[in-house]
């Protein structure tokens, strides 16, 4: 059988313009709110596409490719992505990845070394780099995989990095506390050494999606590319320096840290508020790409693209508070949904499901779940609210847990707030000390209402299927 997963940037962008689904814009536009206006309505349309003409800019620039989940399902050759690709399709797609990592290749030649650029000619305001928001620092690389070797190991790492241009040759490259870039960061500048690092812009889906994905220390996330591929990544030996990087990548630009400048970048992020981060600037050191490169740009934001390709990092996040909290409280669990989205912020919010046994049973849950590790991070830095709700409310439908609160707590003890939590970096409403509240909330019916609170239920209603009675063609009479 053919595979149909996408090889590069180049065949997903012929692939979606045969489709109707991508737009060229021939219009001038000015990189500066301009264009992020337009990469915003299109968004909305969730339309790819390419601007052709971006006003003081050398090249073109394109984006919208991933802006909705069945373009990944598309990418990577899942069957029938439109119809059936989901978030739990996609998380067992990324895990069959990481079973079946392949070592990459180091090929000669690579298409994304065709020119080189170096010295003075270097020039990152030749590139199509939007200004997204009023207030941020200036104009941002948003779709491009940094790549540092670990100092103490030399395992390379790849991650997807903000990048902030601050001169011809000169941007700072973003880490937040829980990237692998930080601890390289931290560590090359401990051991006083040179850190050299490379950005590489236009990869293939698979490799932008395993470059989101959290992986840990010193899993190559190369390898784990070759994994979604289903075959090795090619991968070329930058010009200045002895790092790799994908040989089919539109872009590559590759730099040296300096870490005599710390810089603020300061971007509105993926849950819609500003993040003032700081992290050490970079030289650039050369510039290459291929004959006619594309310019790869995700609307930065609370937007679709962004918190698509985010929830691929948030998929481990949620399994690892998922597997903590069943551990924090065996046999007690019905079912459980970690909620982990934009629209609600950067933080968890957990609804366990239980057959309670006594009414104080959801606040000992809530406490517990609280006081629990998390795995990755304590669970009360990365969870805002825990809800507990009867067996009968579907956990995985908000609008099922919703109705729960608000129908089956009438007491104030019901609902619980915690203060002075120690949050996280990105909970940017914390305050003195990263402090902010947490939130508990008993969904329960108390044991006394049970009689008075039972839910409407026609018996019979789960097995219905309405072709038993439509006969073959829906919306016709029924015979
Ligand atoms: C569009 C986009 C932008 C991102 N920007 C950053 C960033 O600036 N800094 C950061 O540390 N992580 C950022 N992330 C998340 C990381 O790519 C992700 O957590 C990844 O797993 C980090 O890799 P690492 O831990 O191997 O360094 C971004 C993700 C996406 C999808």
């Amino acid at each position: 059988m053919q595979d149909s997963r996408v090889q590069d940037l180049r065949s997903f962008v012929a692939l979606l313009e045969s489709r109707g689904e991508l737009v060229r814009i021939a219009r001038e536009v000015d990189p500066k709110y301009e264009m992020a206006a337009v990469m915003a309505a299109l968004e909305k349309e969730r339309k790819a596409f390419i601007f052709e003409n971006v006003r003081g800019a050398r090249f073109p620039a394109l984006g919208g490719l991933l802006n909705k989940l069945e373009r990944f399902g598309m990418a990577l050759g899942y069957p029938r992505a439109e119809e059936h690709f989901d978030d739990p399709a996609f998380d067992g797609l990324l895990e069959k990845a990481k079973a079946h990592a392949l070592k990459p290749q180091t090929v000669d030649n690579a298409p994304s070394q065709s020119v080189v650029i170096q010295g003075a000619d270097i020039n990152l305001h030749d590139l199509p780099v939007p200004t997204f928001f009023e207030l941020d620092s200036g104009p941002f690389i948003t779709a491009a995989i940094g790549t540092t070797r670990n100092p103490e190991t030399g395992v390379q790492n790849v991650g997807v990095y903000r990048t902030l241009i601050l001169g011809p040759r000169r941007f700072v490259i973003n880490a937040s506390s829980l990237s692998d870039l930080r601890r390289h960061y931290a560590s090359a500048q401990e051991r006083g050494e040179v850190m050299p690092i490379a950005l590489a812009i236009g990869v293939d889906p698979a490799m932008l999606t395993a470059a989101a994905c959290k992986l840990p220390p010193d899993h190559c996330e190369y390898e784990m590319a070759g994994g979604l591929q289903g075959r090795p990544m090619e991968l070329a030996r930058c010009i200045t320096s002895d790092l790799l990087v994908p040989a089919n990548a539109e872009f590559i630009i590759e730099g040296q840290v300096d870490f005599g400048e710390r810089v603020e970048n300061l971007l509105g992020e993926f849950a819609g508020q500003y993040g003032p981060e700081t992290a050490p600037a970079t030289e650039v050191t050369a510039i290459t790409h291929r004959p006619d490169p594309y310019f790869y740009t995700i609307m930065a934001g609370r937007n679709p693209e962004h918190n698509t390709l985010g929830n691929v990092a948030v998929y481990g996040v949620q399994r690892s508070i998922e597997a903590a909290l069943r551990e924090a409280l065996p046999g007690q669990i019905e079912d459980i949904h970690v909620y982990m989205s934009p629209g609600l912020g950067t933080l968890a919010h957990v609804v366990v499901s239980i057959n309670k046994v006594n009414d104080g049973q959801p606040k000992e849950i809530i406490d517990k779940a609280f006081a629990g590790g998390g795995h990755i991070f304590p669970m009360s830095m990365i969870t805002k609210r825990v809800i507990v709700v009867d067996s009968d409310i579907d956990v995985h439908s908000m609008d099922d847990v919703q109705w729960a609160i608000w129908n089956r707590a009438a007491t104030e003890h019901k609902f619980m707030v915690i203060p002075d939590v120690q949050s996280w970096e990105l909970e940017r409403a914390a305050k003195e000390g990263q402090k902010s509240v947490r939130i508990g909330i008993d969904a329960t019916m108390d044991l006394d209402d049970v009689d008075k609170l039972v839910r409407p239920i026609t018996p019979g209603a789960d097995e219905i299927r309405l072709e038993d009675y439509l006969g073959n063609s829906r919306g016709k009479t029924a015979a």
